[in-house]
């Protein structure tokens, strides 16, 4: 039986993973966010007290290492070496170390077939960076969602907070350009808009207007696939 992929990319703060989540319940399919892949590897070399950008640190991690994603009633959970590390990627950290090690070549092979394969057992909302340039290319549905950098940083500053994180603005603003930098120069599957995907922008948008945008451009891609 053929799947169904919806591959959502765009930079770090465009509200990805809300509005991927919501699509995936809209159509019942299984919501994958790639991003706490690399986060967890990220966190793993950081609690070995490695360096994140440093392939010598990290290659030999690699070996060793297990990421696993597992569904629990449709919610999802990372592990590394068996332990359940999802609230723990979630700190600006880890965010930074997950971008560092996202620009090793042999991180992105190591969780290259993990994601394709997740992808061939059901249908999938995958959210990331490279989803519908390299890990899904022949998907019938993709997005490229993105919003103004001070929009995106507002919102991360926003859930932050909210989190009882203690963070300033300015150095919100400044990871997520520095970010954004890390993820669309690297060398390898560079942040960039896959030439058949398509384009929402966000910026000044409330989430609802965010989820009717990218809920509009995805049920005419879903009219053509028939
Ligand atoms: O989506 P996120 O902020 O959780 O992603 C964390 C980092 O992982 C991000 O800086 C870039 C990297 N990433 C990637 O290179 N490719 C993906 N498909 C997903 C995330």
């Amino acid at each position: 039986m053929s799947t169904i992929q919806i591959a959502i990319d765009g930079p770090s703060g465009a509200g990805k993973s809300t509005m991927a989540r919501r699509i995936a319940e809209r159509y019942g399919y299984l919501y994958i966010d790639t991003g706490a892949l690399y986060r967890a590897i990220g966190y793993k070399i950081l609690a070995r007290g490695g360096n994140p950008g440093d392939p010598a640190d990290v290659l030999p991690a690699l070996e060793t290492l297990s990421v696993t994603l597992r569904h629990v009633d449709g919610e999802q959970r990372v592990f590394a070496d068996g332990e359940d590390v999802s609230d723990r990627i979630r700190t600006p950290e880890v965010s930074m170390a997950a971008s560092a090690v996202s620009a090793i070549p042999a991180v992105r092979a190591f969780l290259l077939e993990l994601q394709r394969e997740l992808a061939r057992k059901q249908n999938v909302v995958m959210d990331g960076r490279d989803i519908g340039t390299v890990v899904l290319p022949d998907a019938p549905i993709k997005i490229f969602l993105t919003a103004d950098a001070e929009d995106r940083a507002r919102r991360r500053y926003e859930e932050l907070i909210a989190r009882g994180e203690a963070v300033d603005y300015e150095t919100v603003l400044a990871d997520v350009r520095k970010r954004d930098y890390n993820d669309s120069h690297r060398a390898i599957a560079p942040l960039q808009q896959a030439p058949d995907a398509r384009r929402v922008d966000t910026t000044g948008c409330t989430l609802e207007e965010g989820i009717a945008r990218i809920g509009a451009a995805i049920e005419e891609m879903m009219a053509d696939v028939g």
